[in-house]
C-alpha cells in the first residue's frame, strides 16, 4: 500500500526522502517519486517499478544537469511517495507527487478520494489541466485553487472540507518553502520531531533512524509543520494541543506498526485493504467498473457459459465464497476445485468457459499449472492476485488485482478479504451484464460493498483492545476457554461453509490444533462421532436462507455436550439461546456477512496461537509462497 514521507529542516532533503521511502518499501508499491523545493522551482522525479529505478533517475539527473542537480542537492523541503495503484494504471504520470497546472503546489496522497470525478470536472471548467488518471491529482488542483485564501493551511483546510473518502495527504507550496501541510482522514499520518527539522510520514519507520520523538495526528486533523514548529488544526480551523511522545520501538517493531506481530498488523489493515481494492471499481454511482482486466471486456464477460475457480488453501476458500456469489447474483454455472487436483483432471473446458486462478502471491506452482492447463484447453483465464508482475499475471488473459499491500505473515488475512471483495465485484458485474439482479438490489449491495471498509473496521474494533490491538471481548474469552483444546470442529452451510473452512485453516496453521471443517448438514454422517463434552464447535450462523438449518445443527452438537461458538449477525438475539459465545458481525446483506465473519475467526486463531506461545508470523513447516508442486 502507498507510503508518504515529508521533511522540512536544514539538511539536504533528497537523501532523507529516499531513505524514508526505502523504509516504507515493506508496504508494497509499484512506483515512487519525490518533489523538492529547489530555489524558485519545484523539482520532481518519478519512476515506475522498484525504488532502485527512482535512485537511478536521481543519479542520472545529477550526472546530466549541473544547475538543477545543485539546487536539488541543497534543497531542504520535500515530499516523497511510494504508490500502490488504485485509480489509474501503473505508469510515471500516475505516480506521485501530483501537481497543479502552474506547478506551484505538489501533493502526495494515500487512500481514495471518492468524489474526485465531480471535483475534477469543476476544476477543469476553471482551467485546471490534469496530467494523470488518478483521483489524487484532484487534491493538488483543489489546494492550488484555494491558495487564493492566503496560506497553505487555509487552502488545505478549504480543500479538506470538500473532499470525500478516506485519505492522508501532504501538500507543499513553492511560495511557502519552509512548510508542509498534512491531512489525516482515516488513513495513517504521523509527525516526527527533530532538532530544527520535522518529518511527516504515513508510518514511523520512515523517520525512526532520524528521530524517536513523535506526535500522533488525530482523524480529521490538519497538521502544519515547519522546521521548528508543529500546529494541529480541526476541520473548523481550531487549534489542538498535542504531546510529544518518545518511541521506544526497535526497527522491527516499527515495521510492525507497533503491533506485536505482522499478522496482527495485517488483520488491522483489512479495512484499508478492502477500501483500496474496491474503491475505483465502485465509485461513482452503482456501476461496477472492471475496465482494467485485459482481455476480459464486457463482450467476453457477457458470453461466458460457465466459470471454474481454482486455487490453494486460503485462496481456494476465497474462490469458494466467490462461487456462491456468482451463482446467487449472476446465476452463472460455477465450479471450483483445488489447483493441485484440477491440474490433473481431464480438462473439459474450452471457449466460452472462464477459469479463475486465485493466488495472492501469483506464484503458487499448482495454481499456475492449473491455469496453464485450462488455457491450453481453450478457456479464457483470469488471475486474481495481489502481486503486480507475478507469473500469474503473465500467464493469464486478464488480471483482477487485489490491493491489499504486502502481506508478510504466512497466514493469509488481508489478502483473503480482498480476494473475496474482488469476487463479489465480479459477480455483481456479471449480474449487471446478464440482467440477473434487480437495479434496486444492485444499488443496495454496491452501496454496502462501498461501506465494507467501515463494516470491517467495526468488526475489528469490537473484537480487539483499542490500545494494543490484541483480541478482546468474546473472541478473547473463547480463546481463554479453549486454548488447550486438542480439537475444534467448524460448521457452516452455503457461503458460511467457506468461512468455516477458512476459520479452521487459520486455527490449524498457526496454533497446530487439529481442526475439521464440515458442511453442517454432513456432520451427522461422521464428524458427530468426534464430539465430547466441551468440544469447541465454531458454527457460522450468519443470516441466510439456510440459517434455520444451521440452528438445528447447533442444537444437535449442543445436545452432545459441545461448546458452541457462533458467528452471527448483530441483531440476531435468538442465537444466544443456542451458543455459549457469540462473535458478532454488522447487519449487512446476508451474502456479505460471511466476509465479515472471517475476521473474528482470524482473531480467535490468533488469540489461541499467542496463548500457546507460538510464532504466528512464521508457523512451522509453512512457506508464504509455495513455488513447488
Ligand atoms: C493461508 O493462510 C496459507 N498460507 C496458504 O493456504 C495460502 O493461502 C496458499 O498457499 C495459497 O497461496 P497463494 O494465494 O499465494 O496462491
Amino acid at each position: 500500500m502507498c507510503g508518504i514521507v515529508g521533511y522540512v529542516g536544514k539538511r539536504p532533503v533528497q537523501d532523507l526522502l529516499l531513505a524514508g521511502l526505502k523504509k516504507l518499501e515493506y508496504r508494497g508499491y509499484d512506483s515512487a517519486g519525490i518533489s523538492v523545493i529547489a530555489g524558485d522551482e519545484i523539482e520532481s522525479l518519478r519512476a515506475v517499478g522498484n525504488l532502485q529505478n527512482l535512485f537511478e533517475a536521481v543519479a542520472a539527473r545529477e550526472a546530466d544537469d549541473g544547475g538543477v542537480a545543485v539546487a536539488v542537492q541543497t534543497a531542504t523541503t520535500g515530499i516523497g511517495h511510494t504508490r500502490w495503484a488504485t485509480h489509474g494504471r501503473v505508469n510515471e504520470s500516475n505516480a506521485h507527487p501530483h501537481f497543479d497546472t502552474s506547478n506551484a503546489v505538489h501533493v502526495v496522497v494515500n487512500g481514495i478520494v471518492e468524489n474526485y470525478v465531480a471535483l475534477k470536472r469543476r476544476l477543469q471548467d476553471m482551467g485546471a489541466v490534469f496530467t494523470s488518471e488518478t483521483d489524487a491529482e484532484v487534491i493538488a488542483h483543489l489546494v492550488a485553487h484555494h491558495c487564493a485564501l492566503g496560506s497553505l493551511e487555509d487552502a488545505v483546510l478549504a480543500a479538506f472540507n470538500e473532499l470525500e473518502g478516506h485519505f492522508a495527504f501532504v501538500a507543499m507550496r513553492l511560495d511557502e518553502p519552509d512548510k508542509l501541510v498534512g491531512v489525516r482522514k482515516e488513513c495513517p499520518l504521523v509527525v516526527g520531531r527533530g532538532d530544527g527539522e520535522t518529518f511527516l510520514a504515513s508510518a514511523i519507520p520512515a523517520f525512526l533512524s532520524e528521530t524517536r520523538r513523535t506526535q500522533y495526528i488525530e482523524n480529521d486533523e490538519i497538521v502544519v509543520i515547519t522546521p521548528d514548529d508543529v500546529r494541529f488544526l480541526g476541520p473548523d480551523g481550531s487549534e489542538h494541543e498535542r504531546e510529544v511522545e518518545e518511541i521506544d520501538w526497535d526497527e522491527e517493531t516499527a515495521e510492525k506498526g507497533g503491533f506485536d506481530t505482522f499478522m496482527l498488523k495485517e488483520i488491522h489493515e483489512q479495512a484499508d485493504a478492502i477500501a483500496d481494492t474496491v474503491a475505483d471499481r465502485t465509485a461513482p454511482g452503482t456501476h461496477v467498473d472492471l475496465d482494467d482486466v485485459g482481455a476480459l471486456d464486457e463482450n467476453m464477460l457477457r458470453g461466458i457459459d460457465r466459470i471454474l475457480i481454482t486455487g490453494c488453501g486460503t485462496a481456494y476458500h476465497a474462490g469458494l465464497m466467490g462461487r456462491y456469489a456468482l451463482e446467487e447474483w449472476a446465476q452463472i454455472r460455477t465450479e471450483i476445485d483445488v489447483a493441485s487436483e484440477y491440474r490433473y483432471r481431464k480438462q473439459l473446458v474450452g471457449p466460452g468457459d472462464l477459469v479463475i486462478g486465485m493466488t495472492q502471491s501469483g506464484e503458487t506452482a499448482d495454481t499456475l499449472a492449473a491455469m496453464r492447463a485450462a488455457h491450453e484447453a481453450g478457456a479464457t483465464v483470469l488471475a486474481v492476485t495481489n502481486v503486480v508482475g507475478s507469473q500469474a499475471t503473465r500467464d493469464a488473459d486478464g488480471v483482477l488485482y487485489t490491493r491489499a499491500g504486502l502481506e508478510i505473515g504466512v497466514a493469509a488475512t488481508k489478502t483473503f478479504v480482498c480476494q473475496v471483495a474482488v469476487m463479489y465485484l465480479l459477480a455483481l458485474k456479471l449480474a449487471e451484464l446478464r440482467g440477473t439482479m434487480k437495479p434496486a438490489t444492485m444499488e443496495r449491495i454496491v452501496g454496502e460493498i462501498k461501506r465494507l471498509p467501515h463494516s470491517v473496521q467495526e468488526v475489528i474494533a469490537a473484537a480487539t483492545d483499542p490500545d494494543t490491538g490484541l483480541p478482546a471481548g468474546p473472541v478473547a474469552e473463547a480463546a481463554e476457554r479453549h486454548w488447550q483444546a486438542d480439537f475444534f470442529l467448524y460448521l457452516g452451510r452455503h457461503i458460511g461453509l467457506a468461512v468455516a473452512l477458512e476459520g479452521a485453516l487459520k486455527l490449524k496453521e498457526i496454533s497446530y490444533i487439529s481442526t475439521d471443517a464440515y458442511a453442517a448438514g454432513e456432520m451427522k454422517h461422521g464428524p458427530i462421532a468426534l464430539l465430547e463434552d466441551g468440544t469447541p464447535v465454531v458454527v457460522v450462523a450468519t443470516d441466510s436462507p439456510v440459517k434455520d438449518k444451521v440452528v438445528s445443527n447447533m442444537q444437535e452438537v449442543a445436545a452432545r455436550g459441545a461448546h458452541v461458538i457462533a458467528v452471527a449477525a448483530e441483531s440476531d438475539h435468538e442465537i444466544d439461546e443456542h451458543a455459549k459465545q457469540v462473535l458478532r458481525v454488522p447487519d449487512v446483506d446476508w451474502m456479505l456477512q460471511p466476509l465479515l465473519g472471517t475476521i473474528p475467526l482470524q482473531l480467535l486463531a490468533y488469540a489461541i496461537a499467542s496463548r500457546r506461545g507460538l510464532n504466528v508470523d512464521q508457523p512451522r513447516n509453512l512457506a508464504k509462497t509455495v513455488t513447488v508442486e
